[in-house]
Formats: C-alpha cells, structure tokens, sequence
C-alpha cells in the first residue's frame, strides 16, 4: 500500500500556512489489511480509519457516486485498485485535491498548484455537484484566502449556482450547514461568505432573511452606505476586525432582519425592525440550530441594538429594564457581548468605522451600577419573595437616575 498526505494539509503547507490536521489517503490496501495494522475504522461502512497512536484520518482511496439526496445519499466504491488520479478527481476544489508522498513529492493531475499561484478557487470536475455542502465550502475557503487575493473560478461560480437553483442545498443537514456557517464566520473575512452565497443564489436558499436585505434602502442620515445588505456585511467585517466570538458575529449578522419587511412605501425607515425582525432570527436560529448561546444573543441584539445605540438618552426605567432583560447580575458576559454587538453595527457604515462608541462605557457603568445595588440590607428590612425583587428594583432605579444625573 502506498500512503499520501492529501487536501488541507498539502495546501496550506504550499501557502505556507500553518497545519493543523493531516489526512491521509492509502492507495492499493483493503480494509481487512488496515485493520491487522491496528487502524480503527471510522464507521461501518465508511472506508476511513483512524492512526492507532495519531488519531489521523486515514481513507482508502475511492470513488463516489451519488446515490440520493443529500448527504448520507453517497455510496463508496472502495479498492485496492482505485488509484490516486481517481481519488483526487472527486474532491472539491484542485487545490485541495493534491497529495504528497513521504519524499515531499506533489502529485498535482488538476494542477492545483498553478491554481494557488494564480489565487484561484476551481473544482476538480463535474463530480463538484455530488456533494451540495461544497457550495459552503467554497464561499468559506473564499472568506479564509480572501486576504491572499483569491476569488472562485466564474465556472465554479456557475456550478454553484446550478447547484443552488437545484434545491439540493435545502437537503442538507442543519448540523453539516452550521459546522461550515460557524467556521466561515470565524474566519478573517467572513462577509466574503455571505457574498459569494449571495452570487451563486445560495443566500436566497440558505438565509432568504438575510437575501432579503439587498436592495432595501436605510436613511442615509444615519447610514451612508444606504443598504441594508450592505449595511449588514459591513458589520460583520467589523465583527471580524475587532476579532470578535462567534456569537457576536452571529448577532450581527442577524440584528437587521426585520429591515427586510418594511412594506416599500415605508422606505427608507424602518419603524419597529427590531420586533418585526425576531420571528425571523428565531426561524434562521432554528433553521441551522444554532448553538444556544448564538442563538439567545443574536435575538436580545436584534430586540436591543437600538437601545444600545440611545443609551445615552434613556430614561433610567427604559435602562433598567434593558439591564434586567439581560439578567446583567447573573450574565454579566452576554451583557459585554451585547455592547460589542451594538459597537459592530454602530461602525459597519460607510465612513464611520473609526468612530467613537460612547455608549459601550456607559452601559457597562450603568450596569455595574445596577449590579452594586446591595441585597443584604433590605433582607434585613424584612423583604422577601416578590416584595424583595420591586424593592431591589427600587433601588437600581434610584441608583441609576443618580448614574445618569452624574454624567
Ligand atoms: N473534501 C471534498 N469535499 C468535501 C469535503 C472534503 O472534496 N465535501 C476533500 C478535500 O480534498 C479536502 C479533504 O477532503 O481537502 C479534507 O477535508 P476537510 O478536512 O474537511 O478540509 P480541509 O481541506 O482539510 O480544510 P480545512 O482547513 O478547512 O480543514
């Protein structure tokens, strides 16, 4: 049996980028001879295996076709007699479709390597269409190589979008989607996600709610850039600069969906967007099934952003009522992340990125305020129960018109 090293690890190594996983590809073996070696096999009748002492992934070279929909719709077609040409043919993209021998020797038949000069993101073949989750995969190696100037091949691009218009993308998993989501939004530039899905009609099928936002016009006294889409992908830029968690980036990516509703002769305010707009995170959030911390932030921040942005004019009851809706006593964090949300959207407009945010200090004072407020003391009045929560509430409401009469 012949061993190469293949895909992620063999071109990032020739971007000269860190690796962090190898998978490898065994060409000429069967199953049987890689269990007498002590490799684990991955699942019954999937022919990757597992290093008994790495724990890398080891796959005997195959050939795929496509069965059914979706995935778990493949059949494997496994042999010793598969060959390295045949296994590389069906991966993706050509520069994840070259392996590498012990002796550091390429094997490139797609010339994957001429692709990485030239910054290009090309699948190998027609069998790109067998597995729709590529679509993802692409605009996401997009997002993450964007910074080294690469862009999808225009018939990559139209593949993409055949693939999309096909409605194969509504049979993919809610988990296999939202690895990729959570993935692409972590990466340096995970507004060029959204923008390559958007290009190949993906968007449409993936988020219509966040598709939605093209085209609709915002007051440009408030918002230079003028559209919401745009608007939207400028605040996940900023999410993305300020190195922001994935919730963050999440909720940004969702605080604007109500904008989408707004019946045209309304245009280009957007009375209300915040509440109109929750029955659609909540739709998106359950769609992907968001983890629940994405989830629970990305609806507060589209409930909230606009307090956020007026804290400084609050009444000190619409304060803490906003503190209170946040539980800023037992989650402090998710408070922080709130504030870093509304600091996002407040600089993803056009020429306003380096502006000051005021209202991030203040809310965090405002709660640290509200959080100071003593208990003890008023157990010791004799409070308790219901009583004892409207007196605690008295009292940051006292404390909090001194806050505001302080500044
Ligand atoms: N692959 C593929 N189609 C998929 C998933 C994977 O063709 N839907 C192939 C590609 O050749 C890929 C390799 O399997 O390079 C390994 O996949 P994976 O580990 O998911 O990705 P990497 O390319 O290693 O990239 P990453 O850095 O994102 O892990």
């Amino acid at each position: 049996m012949q061993i190469y090293k293949v895909g992620g690890a063999v071109r990032d190594r020739l971007l000269g980028l860190p690796v962090t996983d190898i998978d490898w590809v065994v060409v000429g073996a069967t199953t049987e001879e890689m269990l007498a070696q002590g490799f684990r096999p991955v699942g019954a009748d999937f022919p990757v295996f597992l290093h008994p002492k790495t724990g890398e992934e080891y796959a005997l070279a195959r050939t795929e076709r496509k069965s059914g929909r979706g995935y778990g719709g493949f059949t494997f077609h496994a042999s010793p007699e598969v060959t390295l040409e045949e296994d590389l043919i069906r991966r993706d993209l050509t520069i994840n479709a070259m392996a590498e021998d012990d002796q550091h020797n390429l094997t490139d038949p797609y010339h994957g390597q001429r692709d990485l000069e030239a910054r290009i993101l090309r699948h190998v073949s027609p069998a790109f269409a067998e597995d729709p989750l590529r679509v993802l995969r692409v605009a996401r190696f997009a997002a993450r190589y964007a910074g080294l100037g690469f862009h999808v091949a225009p018939p990559t691009l139209e593949l993409m979008r055949q693939l999309s218009a096909s409605g194969e993308l509504q049979a993919l998993t809610a988990e296999r989607s939202w690895k990729e989501i959570s993935r692409a939004l972590m990466e340096d530039q995970p507004q060029v996600f959204i923008e390559v899905l958007r290009d190949c009609g993906a968007l449409k099928e993936l988020m219509p709610e966040v598709d939605a936002l093209f085209g609709v016009p915002q007051p440009e006294i408030h918002h230079p850039e003028i559209d919401s889409g745009v608007h939207t992908l400028s605040v996940l830029e900023q999410s993305a600069l300020h190195k922001q968690p994935l919730t963050v980036r999440w909720a940004c990516l969702l605080h604007d969906l109500g904008k989408g509703l707004t019946p045209e002769e309304e245009w280009p305010r957007h009375i209300a967007h915040e509440h109109k707009g929750l029955k659609l995170i909540k739709a998106v959030n359950e769609r992907f099934k968001a983890p629940k911390d994405c989830q629970e932030l990305a609806l507060l921040v589209g409930q909230y952003h606009t307090h956020g942005h007026r804290a400084l004019e609050l009444k000190a009851s619409t304060l803490l009522e906003l503190l209170q809706s946040f539980d800023v006593y037992r989650r402090p964090q998710r408070f922080e992340e709130f504030i870093a949300a509304c600091e996002m959207d407040a600089r993803g407009r056009k020429g306003l990125e380096q502006r000051s945010y005021p209202q991030a200090d203040y809310l965090r004072g405002a709660a640290s305020v509200a959080r100071g407020v003593a208990v003890q003391p008023l157990l010791e009045k004799g409070f308790k129960g219901p009583e004892l929560g409207e007196a605690l509430k008295r009292e940051r409401l006292k404390a909090l018109k001194a806050y505001k009469e302080n500044q």
